[in-house]
């Protein structure tokens, strides 16, 4: 018999419901927030009064949407964290409540995980094609920077990780330096393709094994351009696609050599990309071409679920559900990473 899962998502600035029968996503409604855009990041006391707003209105069309009926559906699956409290109370207290109302189980689900298990996704009338186990993901987005070793849905372990800045917060904090609007990544990523890579270098970490930082980095962009607007107040706009090529292929750089060392010393050659940042296309083709390289079979999931979604939190939940790893009522977000 199918299995109907509501997966909700609130851990940042998006409201986010989906509706899955088994593995396969009926449907997966977001409600973006642009309250935070005049602020240049997201304003965590905003973000919970807007998911307030948006969490029932998104519910209602992710079930419409997917032709299912409240008493369809079999559990609810949430964003346990890590994320923002205000905002992840918000789907917690939603999905107790539509539990409770319902006599359904309840689901919670590791944010981070659920970017992972995004790559399972099955469209309607679709084959599936997803990496097979063990794999290593590299997870990049705006909270976090991690290569995960994926044993199988339920077992991951975190093999490196950033240290300080995550990759997307890098990509956006630089942007902000050059004046262009929140989230940066997309506008570097987009005014990159018209720049020279080589035209400017920054400084790269060196640090232990296959972690990660971008704090120096984002030092290093930051002095450069304060040296240079001192010679010549136009710097930033005369020479802004060099720079966002130069920084961008730096970020990536930093990325994949760590990726490939750990793939070589794992012995891994199934690939994968997760989470807001593997949208950027410099990324994307530098995985391509190491995958020829190396002969890896490399994974990035759709677009749309690649930044913070609710599909990815209905997937996640429904292998829970099918291993019965069901939370009780006085189950609490948190807001820090914990794996
Ligand atoms: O996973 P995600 O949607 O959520 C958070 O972790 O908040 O990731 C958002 C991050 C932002 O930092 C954004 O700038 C970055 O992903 N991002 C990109 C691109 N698209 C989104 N970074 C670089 N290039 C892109 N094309």
């Amino acid at each position: 018999m199918s299995v109907y899962i509501l997966g909700i998502e609130s851990s940042c600035d998006d409201t986010s419901a989906a509706v899955f029968r088994d593995e396969t996503i009926l449907s997966n409604k977001i409600a973006n927030q642009e309250v935070h855009k005049e602020y240049g990041g997201v304003v965590p006391e905003l973000a919970s009064r807007a998911h307030q707003q948006n969490i029932i209105p998104v519910v209602d069309k992710a079930l419409k949407e997917a032709g299912v009926k409240v008493a369809d559906i079999n559990a609810v699956a949430f964003t346990r964290g890590p994320g923002l409290m205000g905002s992840l109370l918000v789907g917690t207290s939603f999905a107790k409540g539509f539990a409770l109302a319902n006599n359904i189980p309840l689901l919670d689900v590791n944010h981070l995980h659920a970017h992972v298990l995004a790559h399972f996704i099955k469209e309607p009338d679709q084959e599936s094609n997803h990496p097979d186990f063990p794999f290593l993901c590299l997870l990049v987005s705006g909270g976090n920077s991690q290569i995960v070793l994926v044993k199988d849905y339920m077992h991951m372990e975190v093999v490196g990780q950033t240290i300080d800045d995550a990759a997307g917060e890098a990509f956006d904090k630089c942007a902000k330096v050059m004046g262009l609007p929140y989230p940066g990544g997309p506008w570097i990523d987009k005014l990159a393709k018209e720049g020279n890579p080589e035209a400017f270098s920054f400084a790269k970490p060196n640090i232990k094994a296959y972690d990660y930082s971008f704090s120096g980095l984002k030092t290093s962009f930051l002095y450069f351009l304060r040296d240079q607007v001192k010679v010549n107040p136009d710097f930033i706009e005369e020479n802004k696609n060099d720079l966002c090529a130069s920084l961008q292929s730096t970020i990536v750089d930093i990325l994949l050599n760590k990726l490939v060392k750990a793939a070589s010393d794992l012995k891994i050659s199934q690939i994968a990309l997760a989470g807001g940042v593997s949208a950027n296309s410099g990324l994307r083709n530098g995985l391509e071409m190491l995958a020829k390289k190396k002969k890896w079979e490399t994974f990035i999931p759709k677009f749309a679920y690649t930044t913070d979604n609710a599909a990815m939190v209905a997937i996640t939940g429904y292998y829970k559900f099918l291993a019965k790893e069901f939370v009780t009522h006085d189950t609490t977000p948190f807001s820090r990473v914990v794996f």
